[in-house]
């Protein structure tokens, strides 16, 4: 009997493995040129690709800032960049990696954000990862994050997973925020087929300390370069009918390396989360009146000590000044990136 168990399951396994390795490998993870999947969206030849065709800069002046666009909707996947940030003084600028499908679905959108907040010369960028679902834009989801590293030394990647269960974000490939559906989130988990977004933009009315910073532009013109574009996910048009290509590829995203939560990828994110996590909206109890959403649950009460009554976290502060690590360890840092100069050569760079 029990042999006859072990055997099924070991049958169960394989078959489920196979499963595993026929979806997977209809999901390719490697980065694609620009020109193959995006197109520019505003800003004109403040977007700026690279001879390789492979990476873009874009652009903040005081004209116009900049974007560009996924050339398909997805629905669901995995969407990563390496974007390497604007130094010095960046107040108010803001830059944005995201999924939105805000012009097919003006008034019930879905959008799945990572907004990079710039902050005054030798403080800190700041992250905020944030979810709407069919339009709930009067439920913010926001969190807000510091960084390890210094974002304007070299590119890092910046990662969503969405799947129809769960959205993950990633930075450098360590889990920062993982959003489990659940069935009391009704329409605020994002649904709907949606597009893919860079910008750089002037969020001087709300970005820097609410506002109290703006951009200054005599530091203009403001760049963040991107590189290592993933658009790995299930183009809308396939549709979940189509001959069950749309099924199947929601299958591979599910099983994905990007959409499992191993115990070591919690753990991972739990100690992220620890150490910067500056604000969460699961611990706010003041914003919603006394309620929080549906799908925040702490359920081994890991982080509820952390954070005071309105979010904030206690542990780790937004006023602490510039990077933690040492000016020696970041020239070395630079130097590792190859010796690549911080700046592209104007000269070999073409604006299409
Ligand atoms: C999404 O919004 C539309 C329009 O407001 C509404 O008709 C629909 O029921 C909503 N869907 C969900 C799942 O809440
Ligand atoms: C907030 O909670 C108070 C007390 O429970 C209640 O009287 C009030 O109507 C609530 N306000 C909203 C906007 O839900």
């Amino acid at each position: 009997m029990a042999a006859t168990c072990a055997a099924a399951l070991v049958v169960a396994l394989m078959m489920v493995s196979w499963a595993a390795v026929l979806a997977a490998a209809s999901l390719d993870t490697s980065p694609v040129p620009f020109q193959a999947g995006f197109m520019p969206l505003f800003g004109g030849d403040n977007l700026v690709r690279s001879p390789d065709g492979r990476s873009v800069r874009l652009k903040l002046d005081r004209r116009t800032g900049s974007g560009f666009v996924s050339k398909s909707a997805y629905h669901h996947g995995y969407f990563s960049a390496s974007i390497k940030l604007p130094d010095d003084h960046t107040a108010g600028v803001v830059v944005a990696f995201y999924l939105s499908n805000g012009d097919v679905f003006p008034r019930n959108h879905d959008e799945v954000d990572f907004e990079l907040l710039g902050n005054r010369r030798g403080h800190e960028w700041r992250v905020q990862t944030n979810i709407y679902g069919n339009g709930s834009t009067s439920r913010g989801r926001e969190e807000r994050y510091l960084l390890p590293f210094d974002p304007t030394l070299r590119h890092h990647a910046y990662a969503v997973a969405w799947t129809p269960t769960a959205i993950v974000f990633y930075i450098d490939g360590t889990p920062i925020r993982e959003v489990v559906r659940v069935p009391a989130m009704a329409g605020d988990f994002p649904s709907k087929p949606m597009s893919v977004y860079a910008t750089i933009w002037d969020g001087s009315a709300w970005a820097t300390e609410g506002g109290r910073y703006k951009v200054d532009y005599a530091h203009a013109p403001f760049a963040a370069d991107f590189s290592k574009l993933v658009l790995s996910g299930c183009p809308a048009a396939v549709g979940v009918g189509g001959g069950g290509g749309g099924a199947r590829c929601a299958v591979a995203v599910m099983t994905a390396e990007f959409a499992v939560m191993t115990p070591a990828k919690r753990a991972a994110m739990r100690r992220f989360r620890r150490r910067h996590l500056l604000y969460t909206v699961c611990h706010d109890r003041v914003r919603y009146n006394g309620t929080v959403l549906p799908e925040c649950d702490d359920a081994d009460g890991s982080e509820r000590d952390d954070f005071h009554r309105w979010g904030e976290s206690k542990r780790v502060s937004h006023s602490r000044r510039g990077y933690r690590q040492p000016q020696q360890l970041q020239r070395e840092d630079k130097d590792a990136a190859g010796g690549r100069p911080s700046t592209w050569p104007i000269g070999s760079l073409r604006a299409d």
